[in-house]
């Protein structure tokens, strides 16, 4: 691997981009490097949550590379978005396994939408977010006008989109784009925390928690019938049984 760096601490992996000197921006090697990882930590049960970073303390990623799609024509652009949206941006979306980005810098275009194809997110102080893809004449192309929009409502995300600015953790904490902001210092710590404490609950209940949500966000009627079917589904693993049985005998679950 070139572009990434794969960490264990016990049930959670952190996966860190790592392109510092082009602010971890997202080429196709990058990208390609990201779904197959992706791919590994979803077939490796012993991994229960994943926080994704980027390196250094500039960047969590700058965007999508620039330099790679400048030429490209109207069928190239095009191409570049669906392969990007199903290799990598809905493959995060649709992991069965909680993933956490952990914003330590510039998370700007594809960056913030790799960002908002987390589960959810937590920011650094210094932490800057935008989609300036207007400021390319080019729109977002990897999810980005359909998951800002869910996350913070249409009026936020239209003016982000439209003026293409940067805002801060705190103005993000506000709309509803981070879930927390921490101290530079303090981001992964907090991550890797709060990922611990999700590795130490059902994986199968999760996964289902995973599923029904984004069925929902697609579209709300198959969000409640997902909801019933993953509910039912539960109640067949053996997570279910040890969850109940350890309550009603007053001890700790230990979840397969
Ligand atoms: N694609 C390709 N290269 C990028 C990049 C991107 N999205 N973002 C940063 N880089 C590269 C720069 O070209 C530069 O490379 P160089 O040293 O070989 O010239 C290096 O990363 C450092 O970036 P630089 O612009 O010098 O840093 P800065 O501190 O002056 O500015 C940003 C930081 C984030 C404001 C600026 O890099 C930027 O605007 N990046 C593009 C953001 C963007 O439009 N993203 C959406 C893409 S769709």
């Amino acid at each position: 691997m070139n572009t990434l760096l794969i960490a264990r601490n016990e049930a959670v992996a952190l996966v860190t981009i790592d392109r510092p000197e082009k602010l971890n921006a997202l080429n196709r090697e990058t990208i390609e490097e990201l779904s197959d990882a992706l791919d590994t930590l979803e077939a490796d049960r012993s991994v229960r949550a994943i926080v994704l970073t980027g390196s250094g303390s500039k960047a969590f990623v700058a965007g999508a590379d620039i330099s790679e799609f400048s030429s490209f024509s109207k069928e190239q652009g095009e191409q570049l978005a669906r392969v990007g949206q199903e290799k990598l941006f809905d493959r995060v979306e649709n992991m069965s396994k909680i993933v956490i980005g952990a914003i330590n810098g510039f998370a700007l275009g594809g960056g913030l939408e790799l960002a908002m194809s987390c589960h959810f997110r937590y920011a650094s102080e210094t932490a800057r977010m935008g989609l300036p893809e207007v400021t390319l004449g080019v729109i977002p192309g990897y999810g980005g006008t359909q998951r800002l929009p869910m996350l913070v409502g249409k009026g936020m995300a239209m003016d982000m989109l439209a003026t293409g600015r940067m805002i801060k953790a705190d103005e993000a904490l506000r709309i509803g784009l981070v879930n927390r902001v921490c101290a530079p210092d303090e981001l992964l710590d907090a991550c890797m925390k709060i990922a611990q404490k999700i590795a130490a609950n059902s994986s199968s209940a999760i996964a289902e928690a995973i599923k029904a949500v984004n069925a929902g966000m697609m579209d709300r009627k198959q969000g409640y019938e997902q909801e019933k079917i993953s509910f039912g589904h539960c109640f067949g693993t053996s997570d279910f049984k040890e969850g109940t049985e350890a309550f009603l005998s007053k001890r700790k679950p230990q979840f397969g």
